[in-house]
């Protein structure tokens, strides 16, 4: 007997997460954050996990979770550190807003909820950094409320699943619904996890694995040719480019001059390399008034690259090498400027970005 997409959807609907549940009790990844099987999850562990994992793949997480980990292992002590070494153990892995953020939150969570995360999604948003989908995984994973985090995997298993062909982001809506739709009651996290590893390793953006997954009877997506076409996307418009230059001055005892960026607005309270504004415009010429020392610079042949969310950048560098009492400029805004000895760059707040400024300028 035929049945319609919408009664086999209905149908499915009940014995799909008993399906996902049989699978993934087979197939999870141990990933260093989850909990095993049978025990209890630590709150802070889902929370720093979730949110470095916004924007960020498991693979690049893995070893900075780690490391954060050993170094503040519950949210008092994170809530104790300084700003800047948050930031700094931060460093590379992009969108610093999430650092400023998670040191915000661990200072609330300590000081005004006695040290522990509330449990519900609606509390948990109202804290530094948890938007919606950040809310819902935690209380899903941490405190087995059923709320339903739909990130980029859970988005593309759904879209699929349903076969949605309204493109992202305006299905997004829609996306939700249907995932909140098959969110069971029991274990809430797991499913969610179990999304998750779906999209991540069978459920694929490109060549999807169907013939392996276990949701595979349910698919409409399958059903109906179009999984590996699915999600469809609004075609993004083509970023612009905006031009600069970074001046890496060098002192004679090997420190470089760095200087802190505002805390607000993009790389807020990182460190960066003294620097021209970056503007669209074409460059006028007259980089050197932005100078952060008189001195002989030197242009650096080539240019340093980097495509931030919103734009691309091209940065001309400039270099010199200066005595031990190089006095610095007005431009330079000296309040905000500390030198850094080379050594010390490793562990310090640089993003990628000012990372491929220093090894430009020294490269050459
Ligand atoms: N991506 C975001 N959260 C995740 C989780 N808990 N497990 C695997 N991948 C994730």
């Amino acid at each position: 007997m035929q049945r319609s997409g919408s009664a086999r959807a209905l149908r499915d609907r009940t014995g799909l997460a008993e399906t996902l549940f049989a699978w993934y009790d087979r197939e999870r990844r141990d990933l260093p954050w989850r909990a095993a099987p049978g025990t209890k999850p630590d709150p802070y562990k889902v929370w720093l996990s979730e949110v470095m994992l916004q924007q960020t793949t498991v693979k690049a997480v893995a070893p900075r979770y780690a490391a954060f980990l050993r170094r503040w292992p519950d949210v008092m002590a994170l809530a104790a550190a300084p700003l800047g070494d948050v930031l700094a153990a931060w460093a590379g892995l992009g969108y610093y807003a999430r650092a400023r953020n998670l040191h915000a939150c661990a200072r609330v969570v300590s000081r005004e909820h006695n040290r522990k995360f509330p449990t519900t999604a609606t509390e948990l948003r109202k804290l530094p950094g948890i938007g919606g989908y950040t809310a819902a995984a935690i209380a899903a994973i941490a405190f087995g409320e059923r709320a339903t985090p739909v990130d980029g995997n859970i988005e593309r298993v759904v879209a699929r699943l349903f076969a949605v062909k309204t493109p992202l982001p305006a299905a997004k809506s829609e996306i939700e619904a249907l995932a909140e739709s098959l969110t069971p009651k029991d274990r809430p996290g797991d499913f969610a996890q179990a999304m998750m590893d779906l999209g991540a390793t069978i459920c694929t953006p490109r060549r999807p694995a169907c013939g392996l997954c276990p949701l595979r009877p349910d698919c409409l997506g399958l059903a109906t040719g179009l999984a590996e076409a699915l999600p469809h996307k609004e075609e993004r418009g083509e970023r612009p480019v905006r031009r600069g230059a970074a001046f890496v001055a060098l002192r004679e005892d090997g420190a470089v001059l760095l200087r802190e960026r505002p805390l607000r607005g993009l790389l807020g309270g990182m460190l960066e390399t003294p620097s021209t504004p970056w503007v669209e415009a074409a460059p006028n010429g007259a980089a050197l008034e932005h100078a952060p020392v008189e001195a002989n610079w030197e242009e650096v042949p080539g240019l340093v690259t980097h495509t931030f969310t919103h734009f691309h950048l091209e940065l001309a560098v400039y270099r010199t090498e200066v005595g031990a009492d190089a006095a610095l400029t007005e431009a330079a805004q000296p309040e905000r400027c500390r030198w850094l000895m080379r050594r010390d760059l490793a562990d310090a707040a640089l993003p990628s970005l000012m990372r491929k400024v220093l090894a430009h300028a020294f490269s050459k």
